[in-house]
């Protein structure tokens, strides 16, 4: 059976609360339920955490996954040590933004510290991205990871 990390940084537990016009209605629970429900066959690590060193553990216990699912929330905006532990990983790697954080009027938001260290980067399409990352991971095939 597949495994695929899907890691979620500072903040996106209040997803479903925290500005639904920007980010939608549905919570971390919702996300994680769509997924289990769409991919029956992958085993899910779902994670949240709001502290950095905690999330670059789990980057770096996703080293023998499948692939590995990221929204770093803002950390992905100035967080170097995300950076580099993703670096440091050699799986396939997908950032997801669930808002298109290149149209939104906060200029710090256009920048991205840790896509280029990651295959492909969603953003904008809500939960969809979520579920348009495992699609991509699967594509490659990595078997029984
Ligand atoms: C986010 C975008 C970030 O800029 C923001 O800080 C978040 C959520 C997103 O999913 O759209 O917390 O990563």
């Amino acid at each position: 059976m597949a495994r695929i990390s899907v890691l979620n940084g500072v903040n996106l537990r209040s997803l479903g609360e925290r500005r639904p016009e920007v980010y939608g209605e549905q919570t971390l629970g919702d996300i994680e339920q769509l997924l289990r429900g769409e991919f029956p066959e992958v085993e899910f690590e779902f994670r949240h955490t709001d502290h950095e060193g905690e999330f670059v553990g789990w980057i770096r216990e996703a080293a023998d996954s499948a692939g590995l699912i990221v929204n770093p929330g803002a950390w992905t905006h100035y967080s170097y040590a995300i950076h580099d532990a993703l670096e440091a990983v050699s799986v396939p790697k997908v950032e997801v933004h669930l808002s298109n954080v290149h149209s939104r009027e906060e200029v710090w938001r256009h920048t991205s510290v840790i896509s280029p260290v990651v295959d492909a980067v969603v953003a904008g399409m809500g939960v969809h991205g979520y579920r348009a990352a495992a699609q991509y991971i699967l594509s490659l095939g990595a078997g029984e990871r």
